[in-house]
């Protein structure tokens, strides 16, 4: 199993700086930054790019966007201020060259702008339970995604689908949190997790499996905070009268049964005393 995720993480390094060497500045940021960045166009999952060459010279921003992780752990003062800024969430160690790299530092000066105030995140606005119970479905494979992927408990956990969850990667129950809703659908549009690139590459999401699944990771980080809503404890209530009742008349057929069992018992108890 971990030779296999193994191979298939070298695999996906080997896809993604395959494609990458043969793209410019432009379509490399698209494809590895935009899911969690914008360029004057707001904060998404990581902050607005706008502008960053000003704040940082080149060597600064090489060393950190091939290894944020590491910049931090070492202490620089400006890295921890945004890794602290952004609860830790830390972005994936860029997987490309340094001349990809330079070209992409290139496009983003090239771009210029200022940084926006956060976009407001309308996107799960007019999500209901119908969306959430739906995402719930396909997360736990449940319901089959459309294209085929694996459903995302094959890596993932989460509070409430019994079972262990996979334990690839990290529990999802308060993802919604520091992500929100369009910080969600950008990384299941293009996921830039390795492990996760790989798997959905070739069997992409849909436009409504992204939006249910939203929904539901929006509503188990509700949920993880609260505790359960009366919405979703009420059909497990119902569940539970309805099973008890089950029960009830199981118990009740069972002890009928017994009863003329025993009749009949003793009918043929007194025929062959009769016989003799
Ligand atoms: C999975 C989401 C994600 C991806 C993909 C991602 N980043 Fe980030 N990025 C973040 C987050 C979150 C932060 C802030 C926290 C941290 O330090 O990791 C950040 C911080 C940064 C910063 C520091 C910003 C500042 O204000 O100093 C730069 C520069 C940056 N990213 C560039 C890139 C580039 C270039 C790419 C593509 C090669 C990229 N990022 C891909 C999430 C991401
Ligand atoms: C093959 C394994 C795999 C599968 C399948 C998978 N993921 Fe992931 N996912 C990862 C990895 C690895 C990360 C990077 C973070 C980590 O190391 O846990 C990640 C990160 C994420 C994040 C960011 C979490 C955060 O809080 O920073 C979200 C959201 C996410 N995945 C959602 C999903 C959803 C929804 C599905 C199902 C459609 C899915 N994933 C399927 C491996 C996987």
């Amino acid at each position: 199993m971990v030779f296999m995720q193994r191979v298939s993480m070298t695999i996906a390094f080997c896809l993604l700086t395959f494609y990458g060497s043969s793209q410019d500045g432009a379509d490399l940021f698209k494809r590895t930054c935009a899911p969690c960045h914008s360029i004057g166009g707001g904060r998404l999952v990581g902050p607005d790019l706008a502008g960053v060459t000003k704040k940082a010279d080149k060597v600064w921003l090489t060393k950190f966007i091939k290894n944020s992780a590491d910049v931090i752990k070492r202490g620089d003062l400006k890295a921890v201020a945004i890794g602290k800024e952004f609860n830790n969430l830390l972005m994936p160690p860029f997987g490309g060259n340094d001349n990809e790299l330079s070209s992409i530092i290139t496009y983003i000066e090239s771009k210029g702008g200022s940084v926006q105030a956060a976009v407001a995140d309308t996107f799960l606005n007019a999500a209901s339970m119908v969306n959430v119970i739906r995402g719930r479905a396909l997360f736990s494979g449940h319901v089959s995604l459309k294209n085929s992927g694996s459903p995302c408990i094959t890596c993932h956990s989460v509070h409430d689908v019994a079972g262990v969850g996979g334990s690839l990667a990290k529990s999802l129950n308060l993802s919604y949190i520091m992500l929100k809703g369009q910080g969600i659908k950008a990384l299941l549009q293009s996921p830039p997790f390795p492990a996760m690139t790989i798997t959905y590459i070739a069997h992409p999401l849909n436009d409504q499996e992204i939006y249910d699944l939203a929904a539901y990771l929006k509503n188990i980080s509700q949920t993880m905070v609260k505790g359960p809503t009366t919405r979703t404890t009420f059909p497990f209530l119902l569940l539970g009268i309805g099973g008890w009742c089950m029960f009830m008349l199981l118990l009740f057929g069972l002890w009928r049964l017994r009863k003329r069992l025993s009749v009949n018992h003793a009918i043929f108890a007194r025929q062959m005393a009769t016989e003799k």
